[in-house]
């Protein structure tokens, strides 16, 4: 049976954790495939809430293998602290694997983020300070550590001594920052490593082996496509490929083993930081968007910007990933609305963009083209059938399937898992 993935069409916080553990429920294992410590997966379940940022989401079902996969980028000690408290809790993490190919997310990594982005002053990204940018820089520049380098003392002293001596440069150098302490960094990690090292194999091999045997492969995206290096609103983006191509790169599945891609979209957008975002709405309506959808970042506490559903995005991530499903969440948000916009597309002067474009230049002054939609002003958070939906919600569904050119398959309508419903249940 072949892989699916999940992965978020907007730009992250999408829902993505609760979907992914409703599936793992069939699935023999999950795989995350990109970002860091920069997400934040909540998943809720009858043994409350789980905020997860680099465990797969498929931890809370004990039959699931979960696999860090070689896409993504580790802090050490984050990873730790998140084990021990999931165990603390009573959760089984023995079958967790770690890619011994990821990239460590070192100390150096999230001072640079830091540095870089008071750097840019207004025109800072708005990264979640995780060190994932520089992380990954250091990987595309081949100066990346990694987890295999954590196995034998004697080789990860000596490169690791090499990238300090390098990032104190910079650091002291370039920024007038306080160096890096080697001996202590050296200490820390080699305890960390102990921990982990149980769990660290050629992830690769392990996922094609499932595959091959039959099983159920879930990959696992972390942040949305509209954050994507490549056909994000660049340099507005994340430093990975949160799409489906990246998810098998990141997860060591090759795209002939895909069958599904499940697109998450949000009924509404939301973003976190800077960048273009053309249906926002910075009013008391997308003031409501923000109460009523709990619209405050897992990890950063920082609140969400809210706006109406943007098909432009949204049919780009849906078409450059192929996507083969639709989960639309948070659709009781929605309820209280007597009208719901969507924007299909971006007006600049007298020109209306329907792509997005890559110089963010073009956008400017950009107001969204919307059309609206006839709300359902009622209370969706008791349906537990696709039939009980009401008919103006069935329509707003429609009108997505239309602008994503997919079908909807699954409505989230609340936090629990018995408030997502499968079209085909
Ligand atoms: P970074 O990934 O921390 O470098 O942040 C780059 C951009 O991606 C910023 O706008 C962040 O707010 C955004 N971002 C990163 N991770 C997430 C996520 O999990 N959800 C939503 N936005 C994210």
């Amino acid at each position: 049976m072949p892989a699916t993935i999940i992965m978020g069409g907007q730009w992250g916080d999408e829902g993505k954790g609760k979907l992914t553990d409703a599936l793992a429920a069939n699935a023999a294992m999950v795989v995350r495939a990109n970002g860091g410590s920069n997400a934040g997966h909540t998943v809720q379940t009858r043994n409350g809430t789980f905020k997860l940022r680099l465990v797969p989401s498929g931890i809370l079902n004990p039959h699931v293998r979960c696999v860090i996969g070689a896409g993504v980028v580790i802090e050490l000690a984050t990873l730790v602290e998140e084990l021990r408290g999931l165990r603390d809790r009573g959760i089984d993490t023995s079958s967790m694997l770690i890619s011994d190919r990821a990239h460590l997310v070192l100390p150096f990594h999230k001072r640079l983020d830091e540095l870089e982005e008071q750097r840019r002053e207004q025109d800072e990204i708005g990264t979640t300070l995780n060190g994932n940018g520089p992380a990954y820089a250091d990987k595309a520049s081949r100066h990346g550590l990694r987890v295999c380098d954590l196995q034998q003392p004697d080789i990860l002293r000596r490169k690791l001594a090499i990238e300090v001596d390098a990032k104190n440069q910079q650091l002291v150098g370039v920024f007038g920052a306080e160096p890096i302490e080697f001996d202590e960094l050296l200490e820390q990690l080699l305890e960390l490593a102990e921990f982990v090292r149980p769990m660290v194999v050629p992830t690769e091999v392990v996922v094609q082996d499932a595959i091959a045997a039959g099983e159920r492969v879930i990959v696992e995206c972390a942040q949305g496509a509209m954050l994507d290096i490549d056909y994000g609103t660049y340099p507005y983006v994340t430093s990975s490929s949160p799409t489906a191509a990246g998810a098998c790169q990141g997860a060591g599945v090759a795209p002939s083993q895909v069958e599904s891609v499940i697109g998450v979209y949000k009924a509404y957008s939301t973003r976190v930081g800077g960048g273009p975002m053309p249906a926002e709405l910075l009013d008391a309506t997308g003031e409501l968007i923000r109460t009523r959808g709990r619209e405050w970042g897992v990890n950063t506490g920082r609140p969400r910007r809210t706006g109406w559903f943007d098909a432009v995005a949204g049919r780009q991530t849906s078409r450059l990933s192929g996507i083969t499903e639709i989960a639309l969440t948070l659709v009781d948000v929605l309820d209280v609305f007597a009208e719901i916009g969507i924007c299909t597309g971006y007006r600049v002067g007298d020109a209306t963009l329907r792509h997005v474009p890559a110089l963010l230049d073009d956008l400017e002054g950009a107001t969204p083209r919307l059309e609206f939609a006839a709300g359902w002003l009622e209370d969706t958070t008791n349906a537990r059938q696709f039939g009980e939906l009401p008919q103006n919600l069935l329509a707003y569904l429609n009108l997505i399937e239309l602008h994503l050119g997919a079908p909807v398959r699954y409505v989230g309508i609340g936090p629990d898992r018995e408030q997502l419903i499968d079209r085909q249940a």
